[in-house]
């Protein structure tokens, strides 16, 4: 099988890796990539916004498949160009993409589907934002109505920095605040039949003790020994599949992976937000249990043909990710500073650890920061805390000047608290 995989984050070098790791994968492409995925994948300067230049290159590849990776070209309608030229395509159509894309559509699916989430109001004036924070009351929680790469939502107990961010967005989500713990669940779906796959959970603030600004997430693990073992059960029962059912009823079926954020709160699971691709960094986690290779499950997929495929094959390891991001991150970050200790990292902790590349390219010999997250530092081990162990020793042996990790990704689950 000839795959393409569309995108340049540590979520793509997973699927990279596991991809190259997958016998049935007879080649291996990657547009736009990093200097990671260039180590296991053959790259293309190609932008993964544009569908009719994507398309194109699949074609002329040959590919068997395409793997849609960020949630922007599944937006724009990247998925939906590569269908129309005939290829098999990972990801969801634009409509359908829309479960992302905006929140309100999002929280309109969910009550149709009769999936609990928080409640809310859509707002598009400063008044009617000020009545719905007054409504429910502090701790606020404000969320662009668009795409924020996980940076447009502000919860804070501050009602001026509410109102404020309610300024700053032409559409706001107003909703109510969840209490508890939160866990990533993500499904693969053909639109039909649901398979989920195994939980994780993300860290989203930027400093350690979760404090400090929301980010695109600073590390994950998997599994989650404090979660109830029916969980992803029960949210295949009363999230996933309603949803994708609700999705096929309008008449915009959802194929790809469905990302449900969920909160476990005192009153049960309640949806926070729905994501139309798999997560970063969760997916670095989950994809490093799975023993089922991948391009099989994701193919059948995009095929349609899910129901035929024998139940997932799961490690029991538990896999822990830190991510290591530029100075000033998730604000403006500073790049082209040499990322150094890489191949310390691969001599001395493979294969139970190991690098994958988010914001990186190369610079002559030199392999540089190019982004806001620039690694996500993966290792497995026999239990949390052996996994977290082989992470930080990795951590601890990359140098990048003014970069910043969180040091307790893992921490509490690992010892049971
Ligand atoms: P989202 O982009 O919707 O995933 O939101 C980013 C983060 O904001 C979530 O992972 C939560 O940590 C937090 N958040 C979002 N919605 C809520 C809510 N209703 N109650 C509490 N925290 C929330
Ligand atoms: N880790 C959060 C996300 O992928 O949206």
């Amino acid at each position: 099988m000839k795959v393409l995989v569309i995108g340049s984050g540590a979520r793509e070098h997973a699927l990279c890796r596991s991809l190259s790791l997958d016998p049935d994968v007879t080649a291996l492409h990657c547009a736009p990539g990093n200097a990671g995925i260039a180590e296991v994948a053959e790259l293309h300067p190609v932008d993964a916004l544009d569908g009719a230049a994507v398309a194109a290159l699949a074609t002329e590849l040959g590919a068997d498949l395409v793997i849609v990776g960020p949630e922007a070209p599944l937006v724009a309608g990247v998925a939906d160009a590569v269908r129309a030229a005939g290829i098999p395509v990972f990801g969801p159509s634009k409509e359908a993409a829309q479960l992302e894309g905006s929140k309100a559509f999002a929280k309109d699916v969910m009550a149709g589907a009769g999936v609990p989430t928080a409640r809310s109001y859509v707002c598009t004036t400063p008044e009617e934002a000020e009545e719905a924070l007054d409504a429910f009351g502090a701790p606020y929680v404000v969320k662009d109505d668009g795409l924020a790469a996980g940076k447009g939502v502000v919860v804070t107990s501050d009602l001026d920095a509410a109102k404020a961010h309610a300024r700053a967005c032409e559409r706001v989500v107003i909703e109510e605040f969840l209490d508890g713990p939160e866990v990533s669940l993500f499904a693969i779906t053909d639109g039909v039949t649901v398979v989920p796959l195994q939980p994780a959970q993300d860290f989203k603030r930027a400093l350690d003790g979760d404090e400090g600004p929301n980010t695109g997430g600073m590390g994950a693990y998997s599994p989650l020994p404090w979660a109830d073992p029916k969980l992803v059960e029960e949210v295949l029962q009363t999230v996933l599949q309603p949803t994708v059912d609700e999705m096929r009823r309008r008449g915009t079926p959802f194929s790809g992976l469905l990302y449900a954020g969920l909160a476990i709160t005192s009153r049960g699971v309640r949806v926070i937000e729905f994501n139309a691709r798999f997560g970063d960094p969760e997916t670095q986690v989950v994809l490093a249990r799975l023993r089922t290779p991948l391009a099989g499950v994701l193919l059948a997929a995009a095929d349609g043909t899910l129901a035929d495929l024998p139940s997932l094959r799961w490690s029991d390891d538990s896999a822990v990710t830190v991510v290591i991001a530029s100075h000033n991150y998730p604000g403006t970050p500073r790049t082209g500073d040499p990322i150094t200790g890489l191949d310390e990292v691969a001599a001395e902790d493979a294969p139970h650890a190991y690098v994958l590349h988010a914001g990186t390219k190369h610079d002559g010999d030199a392999v540089v920061s190019a982004g806001g997250r620039v690694l996500s530092v993966t290792a497995t081990g026999s239990d949390l805390v052996q996994a977290r162990e082989r992470a930080y020793t990795a951590v601890d042996r990359i140098g990048l000047d003014g970069s910043q990790h969180r040091t307790d990704i893992a921490a509490k689950a690992a010892v049971g608290a």
